[in-house]
């Protein structure tokens, strides 16, 4: 598609909006953010459950403003999400616009990870205009310095860590503690300075040298020091394995406890639901003003949008800084 084509207006009658991937508190304050404004922008809504498997499904119903009443504070998605290997197909994906415009849906909003965005580019291309929201807890989609549902899950995953030291402490144990991440260490690094970790092992970094957490070990026993705590990122895993094998070679009790689901549901807090707020909200703004194949994110302190194209093409880094910091606090 050319760019002209892209940015072309078009005026929009009928909003969708569906969550997809991974569930993130705050999904609901964004959903609720895009069916009130796009009511406040004298447009009609409709809800697509089980994301895009509920499109080809057509699992839709109307949505006015009544129906997102008292969601802002609860986690999950009351749109429901899945995740659809249909879609991935172009035949999917020319059904998914079919039925799009059966309903007269003519701007959708996507809200999930990158993933999803890439269905949201899709349709795009097949003429259904569409801009993606940044949900997800795992804060790893480039053009945003924010995504949904990642303060929620880092606080709790804190407030659970914070738990787990006590008792690591009074016992003297080590504990790894396991939070999610699957190909990223966004909540192991923050949950890990937030907590004072003495390791944080994150996908991004780590580099299996267990030896070195072994030494690091014992050396910080002779130190004194009560506990050992290590931060291990889901993508890592084997948390289990891996306390038995520290414990065998430290002569520390070492346990390990997986945080799992817990991170991802919840009430969101103050920063999810202003966040997916303006988010949700700016999503339909673009939409009423013709665009399409756009992202919405939080970069350099303010709310902007971006190309999906080139959104999809950005890297992320982890920061070396804060890794390197997170190190030295823990020496
Ligand atoms: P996330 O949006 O959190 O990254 P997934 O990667 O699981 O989650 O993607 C969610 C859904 O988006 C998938 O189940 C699929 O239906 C759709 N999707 C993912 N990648 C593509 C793609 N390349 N083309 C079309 N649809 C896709
Ligand atoms: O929501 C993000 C995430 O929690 C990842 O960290 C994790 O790998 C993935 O979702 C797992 O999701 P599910 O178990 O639902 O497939």
């Amino acid at each position: 598609m050319f760019a002209e084509e892209k940015t072309m207006a078009k005026e929009i009658n009928t909003i969708g909006v569906l969550t997809s991937g991974g569930d993130a508190p705050g999904m609901n304050a964004a959903i609720r953010a895009v069916v009130r404004k796009a009511c406040a922008n004298g447009k009609k809504v409709k809800g697509i459950y089980r994301g895009y498997q509920g499109l080809l499904e057509e699992d839709i119903k109307d949505l006015n403003r009544e129906s997102v009443s008292d969601t802002l504070d609860k986690g999950g998605t009351i749109l429901f999400t899945a995740r659809c290997s249909e879609f991935r197909t172009e035949e999917g994906q020319r059904k998914g616009a079919e039925i799009c415009r059966k309903h007269g849906i003519d701007g959708l909003v996507v809200i999930g990870g990158d993933g999803s965005f890439a269905g949201a580019q899709k349709l795009a291309a097949l003429g259904i205009n569409t801009v993606g929201v940044p949900g997800t807890i795992d804060l790893d989609i480039a053009c945003t310095d924010y995504s949904i549902g990642f303060d929620t899950a880092v606080n709790t995953a804190m407030d659970a860590i914070d738990k787990v030291r006590d008792t690591s402490t009074s016992h003297e144990r080590c504990s790894i503690i396991e939070v999610m991440g699957r190909d990223a260490g966004y909540i192991a690094l923050w949950s890990g300075i937030a907590n004072g970790a003495e390791d944080i092992l994150i996908p991004e970094k780590y580099d299996y040298d267990e030896q070195k957490i072994i030494n690091d070990i014992i050396r910080n026993r002779k130190l004194g020091k009560k506990h050992y705590i290590i931060i291990n990122a889901e993508g890592i895993g084997h948390s289990t394995s891996m306390a038995r094998r520290i414990e065998a070679a430290t002569g520390m009790e070492t346990r390990a406890t997986i945080l799992g689901y817990m991170q991802r549901g919840g009430n969101p807090t103050c920063r999810d639901r202003v966040y997916a707020t303006m988010m949700g909200g700016l999503a339909v703004d673009l939409l009423c003003q013709g665009k399409t194949n756009r992202v919405v994110g939080y970069k350099n302190g303010e709310f902007m949008d971006f190309d999906i194209d080139e959104a999809l093409a950005m890297k992320k880094e982890i920061s070396p800084y804060m890794l390197s910091m997170a190190e030295d606090m823990s020496k």
